[in-house]
């Protein structure tokens, strides 16, 4: 007992009264992207390109086909080099990031890319279990029929959120667009992202699976503080979904401002 008062009395304050200062917690920054630059050999595809996420932010990357949007987040991701500039993710320099130590970094990211890249010949079960492969890299991860009970019950809980736990058993290739694109999500949340990344999520969806998708989305970045960064060609889903927006045009960031500052009208110049 005598040590536990004694523990406290020696505890830092977090809160110093006696300077009469208010303790303001300062937020995480997630994501710091400064003068970023990408060229496919001489063609240029964005420059100059700076901005800063912070934990549990929801920002939508919106712009024209072809902008640059997908390209900038598998640079985000140390997918593909940037040419120049530099991206913090997670407090890691990612250019500076490599091999086993990239792996980790990305493991902690949920990325769902704009083609749902699932293996066709496997089960859906499979196809989510492998999204703990970052973590785990190792044949026991390959098919949910060797994963450890525990990977192979997140993967079904990963399912459900997605509304499809009972197409465990189903081979990949069997299923629609949509409910590909569903299990890309689910992999993608299985490993419970601090980030969560998403090209085009709704793309191959129908109206009502799309608004379920976005409001998942919205209910894991406000309940668990995800911080989430998705591209959308739908001006209702940035405004509705997003706390902030991002537009790519003319190779720039044209655009970096709160959605409660924005009406549909300054979006839709982004997409001539
Ligand atoms: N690997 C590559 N090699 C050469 N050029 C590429 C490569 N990947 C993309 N590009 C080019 O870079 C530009 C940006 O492509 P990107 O896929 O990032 O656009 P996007 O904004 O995501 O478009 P969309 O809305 O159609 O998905 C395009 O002109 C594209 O042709
Ligand atoms: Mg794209």
């Amino acid at each position: 007992m005598t040590d536990l008062l004694e523990l406290e009395r020696d505890a830092p304050k977090l809160h110093p009264t006696r300077t009469g200062a208010t303790f303001v917690p300062v937020p995480r920054v997630d994501i710091d992207v400064k003068d970023l630059c990408k060229t496919f050999g001489q063609t240029p595809v964005f420059s100059g390109v700076s901005f800063r996420l912070v934990r549990g932010e929801s920002v939508a990357l919106v712009g024209a086909n072809g902008t640059g949007k997908s390209t900038l987040l598998r640079c985000l991701m140390g997918l593909i080099p940037a040419t120049s500039g530099k991206t913090v993710l997670l407090d890691q320099d990612v250019a500076a990031t490599k091999g086993p130590a990239l792996r980790a970094l990305r493991a902690r990211i949920g990325l769902v890319s704009q083609k749902h890249n699932l293996v066709p010949r496997l089960s859906v079960h499979s196809n989510v279990v492998h999204g703990l492969l970052g973590r785990n890299p190792g044949v026991r991860h390959w098919s949910h029929s060797f994963a450890p009970r525990a990977s192979r019950e997140a993967a079904i809980e990963a399912l459900s959120k997605v509304g499809l736990d009972h197409f465990a058993a189903r081979r990949a290739d069997r299923l629609s667009g949509g409910q590909s694109q569903r299990v890309a999500i689910a992999r993608a949340l299985i490993g419970k992202p601090e980030i969560l990344i998403a090209d085009e999520p709704c793309a191959s969806l129908d109206p009502a699976a799309g608004e379920d998708v976005m409001e998942l989305f919205f209910k894991l970045d406000r309940q668990e503080g995800v911080t989430v960064v998705f591209i959308s060609h739908s001006i209702e889903h940035a405004l509705r979904y997003g706390d902030r927006i991002l537009g790519l045009a003319d190779r720039q960031m044209k655009l970096d401002a709160t959605t409660a500052s924005l009406t549909p009208g300054d979006l839709r110049g982004l997409y001539d």
